[in-house]
């Protein structure tokens, strides 16, 4: 435990004697057995792979540290990245640890509080824009090709790489592939690497089959479902607000080379599916993260049987990100004075 990713599989990374090996003890995540959803859904077992327990409480830590060491390996002195907030958190971090420029590109106004705090925490450059996501992102790509600094999202191939080994740890602790594992889908990037990531362990012996990718977008950011780019993405997950996913082309892939799908759910589906999450499971995600098990909900009431099916949902991103998600949904919240008769009181206990 602890080693983080490079050094856990380095031999399925593409390392040279001169990538050096970098560690915020990302990786090792738990796969945590389902106690209430998966027997209500019929799961034959149902488990969520908890991505919001990487250093700054998302996948991207995967991706970025082995980014991050390329881009060293490369004499890089400097990263940049457009981010819906946990790409640039974790960038902020990374880059913090390796003593390189960090610069970060995000749409006003329209990032998760907690993941903001992280990149000014962290001590990145950041440049808010009045534009949605896929305006950073084009920014982002043209000003990398005009001055000298590494580009960071997961158009590059090593932010793949890193975050591939996700898959290698579902393999690593049931012995063998799920049958379906369940991922929200923004940028498109993680359900291509997950993919990527169980088609090499298949083909080095690790595993006897391969999952159907179920990838799940948000409804008012479904470009893929839809079939052309969303102009002005809308949804309460905002790590996945984006209309023009760089890695579309390979998540279609990825689904249909699996025998999964690509589809989406509705705002109301993810906040029910996020507040099941925590109250039914204890496990505190981010909204974009709970897309998954709506996915898996939905699917389940449009006639799926998953009974004897491993299921894995991956959750990608902690709460505490977007406190005020958490907060937007509260119910029973109860001010009173601060003796013991008034609390008895409101409790109904006096
Ligand atoms: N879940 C969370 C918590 C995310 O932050 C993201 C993407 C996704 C799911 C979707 O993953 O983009 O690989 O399909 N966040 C990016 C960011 C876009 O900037 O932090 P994807």
């Amino acid at each position: 435990m602890g080693r983080g990713v490079i050094l856990n599989y380095r031999e399925f990374l593409p390392c040279t004697d001169a990538t050096p090996v970098i560690n915020l003890g990302e990786g090792d995540t738990p796969l945590v057995a389902s106690v209430s959803l998966g027997g209500q859904l019929g799961c034959g077992e149902l488990y969520f792979k908890l991505e919001g327990c990487n250093p700054t409480g998302s996948f991207k830590d995967r991706g970025m540290v082995f980014a991050v060491a390329k881009a060293i390996e490369s004499g890089s002195k400097a990263i940049i990245c457009a981010s819906t907030g946990n790409t640039s958190a974790s960038a902020a971090a990374y880059g913090a640890r390796c003593g390189l420029d960090v610069i970060v590109i995000v749409p006003e106004g329209k990032i998760a509080r907690g993941k903001f705090a992280q990149a000014i925490a962290y001590g990145a450059n950041i440049v808010n824009i009045q534009g949605n996501f896929d305006d950073a992102l084009k920014i982002v790509l043209a000003l990398c090709e005009k001055h000298p600094v590494s580009l960071v999202n997961s158009i590059n191939p090593f932010r793949i790489e890193g975050q591939k080994t996700a898959s290698f740890e579902i393999i690593d602790v049931l012995g063998d592939a799920p049958d379906y594992l369940f991922i929200p889908v923004g940028n498109a990037g993680n359900i291509t690497a997950y993919w990527k990531g169980f088609v090499e362990y298949h083909r080095a012996g690790k595993s006897t089959k391969k999952p159907r990718m179920m990838g799940f977008e948000a409804e008012g950011a479904a470009p893929i479902v839809k079939g052309y780019p969303v102009k002005e993405p809308k949804t309460v997950a905002s790590a996945i607000r984006i209309g023009n996913p760089a890695s579309w082309k390979s998540a279609v892939s990825a689904a249909a080379e699996s025998g999964g799908l690509i589809d989406c759910v509705t705002d109301d589906e993810i906040l029910e599916s996020y507040q099941l999450l925590s109250t039914r499971e204890g496990i505190f995600g981010e909204p974009a993260s709970a897309a998954s098990l709506a996915g898996l909900i939905k699917m389940k009431n449009t006639g799926m049987d998953f009974s004897g099916k491993k299921v894995v949902c991956v959750i990608t991103g902690t709460g505490l990100k977007d406190p005020e998600t958490a907060l937007a949904n509260s119910r029973s919240i109860i001010n009173v004075p601060g003796d013991l008769a008034s609390v008895e009181k409101a409790l109904g206990w006096g």
